[in-house]
C-alpha cells in the first residue's frame, strides 16, 4: 500500500457520535509518537450543522482537504438525520470527489480470545477486504416516481465502469501475498457481473504467481465464517465490501478494532477512518473502543512512509489488548480515554 508522500499536514474530521471520542485518542497517539504531523481540525463538519443549516460539506472544506491530501476521519451519522444526503454529502463526497477508489480494510485477529469462532484451527484471520469505493450502488444514479403513493417506483442503479473495476482488481493483485478472491453476484446481476468477471479473468491471467479464486457473495460470507484463515485478499464492489468488512471486523476481534484506509494510490491522497459508525447507542458513555481509530492512524503513518512508527502503534494496541488494558467490548474495564492512554503508555 505504498503511496507517494504529499504532505505531513493532516485534516481531522471527528464527525458525530463516538467519532470525536475515538479521533481524540488517535490524534493524541500520533502526537505522542512525535512523527512531525500537523493537525487542522474541521470539527464544524457534523450533524448539528447539517440540521441547522442544511450544509454537509462546503466546497471550501473539500478544497482544504484536497490541498492537505490526508484526512483522519471519525464517523458520520446521527439518529436525528433520517435521509442519506448528509452521509452522502460528507463521507461519500470525499471518497468520490477525491477519487479515493480503494477502500483498504484489513482484518487481523488481534488476540486469540477475541475470535467468536469455536474451532481454534480456524480462528487466525489475516486478510484484507479491498472494496471498490467510488461506484456500484453508491453513485446515487436513479430516481423515483409517484413518491409517497401506493404506486411508488424507485430505481437505484448500480454503476460499474471498466476503469473502476480494472483499477480496483489490479490494486488487489498488486498487494496480495498469496491469493486473491474476487467476490461478486454475477449469477444474478447481469451486466456488471459480466464486466467484473471479464476484468478479473484478464487480471488473473497476468498474475500466475498468485492463487486466484472466485466466490459469489453469499457463499463468501459463509466461507468467511467457516474458514476465515483461508483468505488473503478479497476484492469486491462497494456494497459487498461494506458488508463483508463488518463481518471480517468481527472475526478479527470486533467492529471497534477495525481500521480502514480510503486511498488513491496514484495521487497519494488518503482518508483514514475506523470501519465502525457513530454508534449512537454508546455515545458519551466512555464505552467506545479507540483501537479502530488508532489502527487507522497506523495505516495513515504507513502511507506517509512512517513504517516503524506505524508498527510501534500496532504493537502497542496488541499489547494493551493482550493485557486487557482496553474497553469492555474486548474484555477490559477501561473507558475510551483510559484505553487511549494505555495505548500511548505501551508505545516502545
Ligand atoms: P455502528 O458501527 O455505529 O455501530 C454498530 C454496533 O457496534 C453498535 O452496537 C455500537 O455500539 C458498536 N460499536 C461501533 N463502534 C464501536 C466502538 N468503537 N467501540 C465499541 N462498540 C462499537 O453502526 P450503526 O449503528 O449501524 O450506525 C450508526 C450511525 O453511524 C448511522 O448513522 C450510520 O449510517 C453511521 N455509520 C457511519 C460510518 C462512517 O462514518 N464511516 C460507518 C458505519 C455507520
Ligand atoms: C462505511 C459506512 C458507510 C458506507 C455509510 C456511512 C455510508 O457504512 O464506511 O462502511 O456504506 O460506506
Ligand atoms: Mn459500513
Amino acid at each position: 500500500m505504498q503511496t507517494e508522500q504529499t504532505t505531513q499536514k493532516i485534516i481531522v474530521i471527528p464527525g458525530d457520535g463516538i467519532g470525536p471520542e475515538v479521533t481524540e485518542a488517535a490524534v493524541l497517539t500520533l502526537q505522542a509518537l512525535g512523527a512531525g504531523l500537523e493537525f487542522t481540525f474541521l470539527d464544524r463538519i457534523n450533524a448539528d450543522r447539517y440540521l441547522r443549516d442544511g450544509v454537509a460539506l462546503t466546497d471550501g472544506e473539500l478544497e482544504e482537504v484536497r490541498t492537505a491530501g490526508t484526512v483522519l476521519f471519525g464517523a458520520v451519522g446521527d439518529p436525528r438525520v433520517t435521509n442519506p444526503d448528509y452521509a452522502r454529502g460528507v463521507l461519500l463526497r470525499l471518497r468520490t470527489d477525491l477519487d479515493l477508489y480503494v477502500n483498504y480494510r484489513p482484518a487481523v485477529l488481534l488476540d486469540e480470545r477475541l475470535s467468536p469462532l469455536r474451532d481454534e484451527s480456524r480462528r487466525g484471520i489475516d486478510c484484507v477486504v479491498v472494496r471498490e469505493n467510488t461506484e456500484g450502488l453508491y453513485t446515487g444514479v436513479g430516481g423515483s416516481l409517484r413518491t409517497g403513493t401506493p404506486d411508488e417506483v424507485t430505481v437505484d442503479q448500480e454503476t460499474n465502469t471498466h476503469l473502476g473495476v480494472s483499477r480496483i482488481v489490479e490494486y488487489a493483485y498488486g498487494i496480495a501475498r498469496r491469493s486473491v478472491c474476487m467476490v461478486d453476484k454475477s449469477n444474478a446481476v447481469r451486466f456488471g457481473g459480466q464486466l467484473w468477471q471479464r476484468v478479473w479473468r484478464e487480471t488473473r491471467d497476468r498474475h500466475p504467481e498468485l492463487d486466484s479464486s472466485h466466490l459469489y457473495v453469499d457463499v463468501a460470507a459463509m466461507k468467511l465464517v467457516k474458514d476465515p484463515a483461508s483468505f488473503d485478499v478479497i476484492v469486491t464492489n462497494n456494497s459487498y465490501g461494506d458488508i463483508l468488512s463488518d463481518l471480517t471486523a468481527e472475526l478479527a476481534g470486533g467492529l471497534g478494532t477495525a481500521a480502514s484506509a480510503n486511498i488513491n494510490p496514484r495521487t497519494g491522497m488518503g482518508l483514514y477512518e475506523p470501519v465502525h459508525g457513530s454508534a449512537p447507542d454508546i455515545v458519551g458513555k466512555g464505552l467506545a473502543n479507540p483501537a479502530g481509530a488508532v489502527l487507522s492512524a497506523a495505516l495513515l503513518l504507513r502511507d506517509r512512509g512512517l513504517k516503524s512508527e506505524a508498527e510501534a502503534l500496532e504493537r502497542a494496541v496488541r499489547r494493551t489488548v493482550a493485557e486487557r488494558r482496553c474497553t469492555p467490548d474486548l474484555g477490559g474495564t477501561l473507558n475510551t480515554r483510559q484505553a487511549g492512554e494505555a495505548i500511548r503508555a505501551a508505545l516502545d
